[in-house]
């Protein structure tokens, strides 16, 4: 739109745990084997933090992106952690990160919205920067799920894991596209977001003592591989792309047979498609911004590649947006 504040992804930064919990190590808690877990879900091995609370796990992969944007930290007027496992309630861990990263005077927030929660709040970003209201925000996705997580239940503590990633978004065009390419497109392209309340009970976090994290496996995973795919596309639709010219794809990273399926219903042969759900397990709304960090760290998509984030989960709720790749 002519006139209209550009946004672009800055930096991102992530930051995982030390400590690696194994699928042989779940099936010495609860009647599990490392066959099952690989074949219903991919996941080989997750991070869980032991004396790392959400706010540390959020302000590592925070430094990092400011860091990696080069910006002063007077420079942020806006902070959102997307977490639905959080225990602090008032600071809120955004604030307690702004504090942390001396970052002086920020609007500084927490946002749930499940596994969604981290689009969700790029999103929120992105009109806040659009409108004016702030020129460089920093957007986090971290979560502690160990602290919400049934050990007893096998069929969901072999899902989860922990960890946290960032973005600085800042105004102004993407830089370092190739000529020619997406120079009048955004860097943070539109939202694609919603929720069907009506199936709310799917995934639940309920209660302030000892919430666990419970679902209704069988009716996410249906939802996830046969109604998301559109509204990825959708997604695409809306930033002016083709899915065949995706560099890369970054979806909840919630199970991997629901990334295989909704990837395949894309046709995107050209994008480089996130697994981390493989070596980290689910992270709600840690693992998009996770994992694409960890695709830009490695080279897996380079400066300028258009990239697609779609999360999904408690809700039932989605969002997600192409962004072009810092
Ligand atoms: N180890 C061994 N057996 C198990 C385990 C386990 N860890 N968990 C369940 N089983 C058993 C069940 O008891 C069942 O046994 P039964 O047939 O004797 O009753 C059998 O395995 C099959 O269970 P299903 O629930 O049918 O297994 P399914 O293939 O559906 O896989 C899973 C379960 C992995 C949870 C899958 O449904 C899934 O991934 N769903 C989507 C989850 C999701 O994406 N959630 C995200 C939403 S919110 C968020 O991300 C935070």
């Amino acid at each position: 739109m002519p006139g209209m504040t550009l946004t672009h992804l800055a930096a991102l930064g992530h930051h995982q745990p030390p400590h690696v919990l194994t699928n042989d190590d779940l099936a010495g808690l609860v009647d599990t084997s490392d066959t099952w877990i690989r074949q219903r879900t991919g996941i080989e091995r997750r991070r869980i933090a032991r004396e790392e609370s959400v706010t540390d796990l959020a302000a590592a992969a925070a430094g990092k992106a400011l860091a990696a944007a080069g910006r002063d930290p007077a420079e942020i007027g806006m902070v959102t952690v997307a977490t639905c496992s959080a225990v602090d309630r008032c600071p809120s861990v955004a604030a307690q990160v702004a504090a942390r990263l001396g970052i002086p005077a920020p609007v500084a927030y927490d946002l749930n919205n499940g596994c969604a929660g981290f689009t969700t709040a790029l999103a929120t970003a992105d009109h806040a920067v659009r409108a004016g209201a702030a020129r460089h925000a920093l957007v986090i996705g971290a979560e502690k799920m160990s602290d919400v997580t049934d050990w007893d239940d096998r069929s969901t503590c072999v899902l989860l894991g922990d960890g946290a990633g960032a973005a600085v978004v800042s105004a102004g065009p993407p830089g370092g596209a190739p000529a020619g390419a997406g120079e009048d497109r955004p860097g943070v392209g539109p939202v694609v977001w919603g929720s069907d309340p009506s199936r709310g009970d799917a995934v639940r976090l309920l209660g302030a003592w000892r919430p666990r994290f419970a679902q209704d496996g069988q009716a996410v995973f249906r939802w996830a591989t046969t109604e998301l795919a559109p509204l990825a596309r959708l997604a695409c639709e809306r930033a002016g792309i083709a899915p065949h010219d995706l560099g890369g794809i970054v979806t909840h990273q919630a199970n991997l047979r629901i990334v295989e399926a909704l990837v395949q219903r894309l046709d995107a042969p050209r994008a480089v498609v996130a697994r981390d759900v493989v070596e980290s397990g689910n992270t709600s709304a840690a693992s998009v911004p996770l994992a694409l960090s960890k695709l830009v760290e490695r080279g897996d998509v380079g400066t300028g590649a258009p990239v697609l984030l779609f999360a999904f989960g408690g809700g039932l709720s989605w969002a997600g947006q192409v962004v072009t790749c810092p």
